[in-house]
């Protein structure tokens, strides 16, 4: 059984209720528990945990381990966003660890090598992929499907028709760093989902602030992660409370593509 539940869709909104998701990659990683806890109470819905395994992105960040440390620190809702090779081998692990949601890029869990995501296909879907949809699902967890800025969004499409899917996440930076600028024309792969599923959670990462939610929030998307926009505000309080209004905003007005 997953822990905690999923945003809906209400009446009168065109995608279900915004979720706003502080990355952790940019809190102070020695204080990770009341850094947490100050995002929780400034309003954030989610935690955006990066794991990056010097591989898959050429940088490395935290495991496992870390989030058992903060699982006993945070009834949060866990957003594990697994950038690393192999990921079907860290789900159990993860699980354990208290982890809500595993999300993993499709590149990766379509074979260990650079190419291999080639072999994936629109109209078809991968078995491996299907796979690892399934080993989320049994250990607990809600499932994620991230995708590279060029990685084409319609390779997303037959995981979704089949239901293995709860989110895609749609990344708007090529993924490794925090504080790298917003790629809008990577937002727009979102609008392109939305058409076809008003009930699926998509998510936004990269270069997310004030100054460029509403191109994300008008292609549809509804959980948005920021990382340096909201730890490094004066206000980071006011910065959540910002995004969530544009989501919010665009949902109730219909601004995503009909
Ligand atoms: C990048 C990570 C992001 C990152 C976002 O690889 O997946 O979650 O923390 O940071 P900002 O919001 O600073 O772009
Ligand atoms: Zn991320």
């Amino acid at each position: 059984m997953t822990r905690l539940s999923l945003p809906k869709r209400v009446d009168g909104h065109d995608r279900p209720q915004a979720v706003i998701a502080p990355s952790i990659l940019s809190s102070d990683f020695a204080r990770l528990a009341d850094e947490c806890k100050r995002m929780v109470d400034l309003g954030a819905d989610w935690l955006h945990v990066d794991v990056m395994d010097g591989h898959f992105v050429p940088n490395l960040t935290l495991g496992p381990p870390i989030v058992a440390s903060l699982r006993k620190h945070t009834d949060a809702f866990l957003d594990c966003h697994l950038m690393t090779t192999n990921p079907e081998l860290w789900v159990k692990d993860f699980a354990k660890a208290g982890a809500d949601m595993v999300t993993f890029h499709l590149e990766a869990a379509a074979g260990p090598e650079p190419d291999d995501w080639h072999s994936l296909r629109p109209d078809a879907a991968h078995p491996a992929v299907v796979d690892m949809c399934h080993g989320v699902r049994a250990a607990g967890l809600h499932v994620g499907l991230a995708l590279r800025p060029a990685t084409p969004v319609e390779l997303a499409v037959p995981y979704i028709e089949q239901g293995l899917v709860d989110m895609v996440l749609v990344m708007t930076v090529e993924p490794g760093f925090g504080g790298q600028s917003f790629m809008a024309d990577k937002a727009a792969k979102a609008a392109v989902l939305r058409k076809k599923f008003p009930d699926l959670l998509i998510q936004v990462d990269g270069g997310l602030a004030p100054s460029t939610i509403d191109r994300a929030a008008a292609a549809g998307a509804n959980v948005i992660v920021a990382g340096s926009a909201i730890f490094g505000a004066p206000d980071p309080g006011a910065v959540i409370r910002q995004l969530r209004e544009s989501v919010t905003a665009a949902a109730i007005s219909g601004k995503a593509p009909h």
